[in-house]
């Protein structure tokens, strides 16, 4: 392995997410515009065999994990064959998948057989009345469908991510509490982020990690650390007391993870984030398409990663909503 991607602050960068697409079956109000938005063309998009050149290329430098994302990576046609693909790069040793989880039952086994083992389900209510509210379209028994159909074709992990609104999913905690301990699924409560595309967001609506496992451990029963945390992974982990059911919580922006970050991202239109949250971005579609070395595609990642700032501002009077929103960063 030739050197790390390390940046200013000695973190080094292992983990790498991939958008494959901006687009998306449903319209998640915390992330897309209701109508009318506008999708990069085919054209700009990466083509498999970029993707796959590019994580040739950082892999030689130590990442190891990626992880694929959208918009909603299974409207992106063969997904399967860019996962088959990237399994076969030396040195990638875990892949995992976010999806809305519309399109899983078709495409599970597909995926398994890809080579794909780790898959999270993003799913913010177990009601198809509020499903709807929260994505301004309907398809929760198709949500529920793929995940059962993800537990039977063996994915381990599975986990669900569900995003917390106060005023929104509150009725929400205590069904995920108990979802959790009966089907042996992590559950894992995002703090809401400001990533939306209509601008949205408050500090009012979001509704904190500390609260939700205040929930939890009142109706349910206790929740106790878990022994074994995720070292890299923006998620707190607990179990309830008597051993059954695990729940996970993100607290974004009541307790940024940021000086323990190990992610970089690249977007479905081929230009590398240094975080969620930056205002700037590099372009690697427009180095690979001009004839670019690897040389020169490795240079232009350890300059992204050497500016990456300590952490992002959410909590701070300067911040900056970035001009892409979730499904065009990808999550
Ligand atoms: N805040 C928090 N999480 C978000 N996601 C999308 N937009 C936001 C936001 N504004 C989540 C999705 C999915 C993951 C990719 O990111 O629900 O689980
Ligand atoms: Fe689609 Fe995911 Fe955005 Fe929801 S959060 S609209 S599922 S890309």
């Amino acid at each position: 392995m030739i050197s790390p991607l390390i940046d200013g602050f000695g973190r080094v960068h292992n983990n790498l997410r991939i958008s494959v697409t901006d687009r998306c079956n449903i319209r998640c109000f915390y992330c897309m515009p209701a109508d009318n938005v506008v999708f990069m063309k085919r054209e700009k998009l990466l083509t498999f065999e970029e993707v796959e050149r590019f994580v040739r290329v950082v892999a030689r430098c130590g990442v190891n994990k990626l992880r694929l994302t959208g918009g909603e990576p299974l409207v992106r046609r063969d997904l399967h064959l860019l996962i088959e693909r990237l399994a076969a790069i030396e040195g990638i040793d875990d892949i995992g998948l976010t999806t809305n989880g519309l399109l899983l039952e078709e495409q599970a086994q597909l995926l398994y057989d890809a080579g794909l083992r780790r898959i999270n389900i993003s799913l913010d209510a177990l009601s198809a009345e509020k499903f709807e509210q929260v994505t301004r379209r309907s398809g929760y028994d198709r949500v529920i469908a793929g995940i059962r159909k993800a537990q039977e074709v063996g994915f381990d992990p599975i986990k669900v991510n569900a995003v917390s609104i106060r005023g929104v999913t509150e009725q929400e905690i205590v069904p995920f509490g108990r979802f959790a301990r009966e089907t042996g699924i992590e559950v894992r409560f995002i703090e809401y982020m400001p990533l939306d595309a209509d601008n949205a967001w408050e500090r009012e609506k979001v509704l904190f990690a500390r609260e939700i496992v205040e929930t939890l451990s009142r109706e349910i029963m206790p929740l106790v650390s878990a022994s074994d945390q995720p070292a890299h992974a923006p998620a707190t982990d607990f179990v309830f007391a008597d051993g059954v059911g695990r729940i996970g919580v993100i607290p974004s922006v009541s307790e940024p993870f940021c000086s323990n970050c190990n992610r970089f991202r690249i977007t479905a239109d081929g230009k590398i984030r240094n975080c969620l949250f930056s205002l700037e971005e590099t372009d690697v579609r427009e180095l690979m398409r001009g004839e670019a070395s690897d040389e020169e595609i490795l240079e232009a990642v350890r300059a992204s990663i050497a500016g990456k700032w300590a952490g992002h501002h959410i909590n701070a009077p300067d911040f900056v909503q970035p001009e892409r929103a979730m499904y065009s960063i990808g999550g």
